[in-house]
């Protein structure tokens, strides 16, 4: 598995708004065109917001084979009501097929390392799982109201700590 910027595999591009669509849209009647425009504003080349991805390496090295692993993102915000905390990660997804093998982790560990490489000394998170996030060293802060009507969990983890994720 190797995990890169997707603002440089762009042929992946639409398969990554399918999957955020896919897990996220739907339920909360978000149109395939807002993801579009969420993913295409979250390719900066050198700076927050990024989006990257987690692809199959073939034996022969034959990009042709490669597989949309997982994807995940670094945001300015994620949630409406905690305007004071940034940069998020965010938008972090495995394909089914390839979940339980630890690609979750290696995204997570891949942007505190990009995120710790620009200088940023803290990231946050807002989910709705329990016990997940805590695997990999995020600390939880408390609880904040999503836009949806649900209180939703708000974690940090310091990106020098970042080898712990
Ligand atoms: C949640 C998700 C990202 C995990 O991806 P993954 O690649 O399977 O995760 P990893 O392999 O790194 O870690 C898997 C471990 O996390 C645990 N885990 C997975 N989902 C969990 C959850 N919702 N709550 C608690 N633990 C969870 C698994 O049991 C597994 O534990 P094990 O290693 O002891 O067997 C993936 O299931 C997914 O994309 N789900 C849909 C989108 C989503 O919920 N994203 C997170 C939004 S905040």
């Amino acid at each position: 598995m190797k995990i890169v910027p997707l603002c440089e595999r762009m042929e992946f591009f639409d398969a990554v708004v399918q999957c955020l669509w896919n897990e996220w849209g739907k339920c909360k009647n978000l149109t395939l065109s807002f993801w579009e425009c969420w993913v295409r504003s979250s390719l900066h080349p050198a700076e927050v917001p990024q989006t990257y991805i987690a692809i199959s390496e073939t034996a022969t090295g034959d990009m042709r084979g490669e597989q949309l692993l997982g994807t995940v993102s670094l945001w300015r915000s994620d949630l409406q009501s905690r305007q004071d905390l940034t940069p998020w990660l965010g938008g972090l997804y495995v394909v089914p097929a390839f979940r339980g093998r630890g690609v979750a982790s290696a995204l997570q560990r891949y942007v505190l390392r990009r995120a710790a490489s620009m200088s940023i000394p803290r990231l946050y998170l807002m989910t709705e799982h329990e016990h997940f996030y805590e695997r990999t060293g995020w600390i939880f802060l408390g609880t904040s109201p999503h836009e949806t009507g649900v209180d939703v969990r708000i974690y940090a983890h310091d990106t020098s700590d970042c080898d712990e994720a």
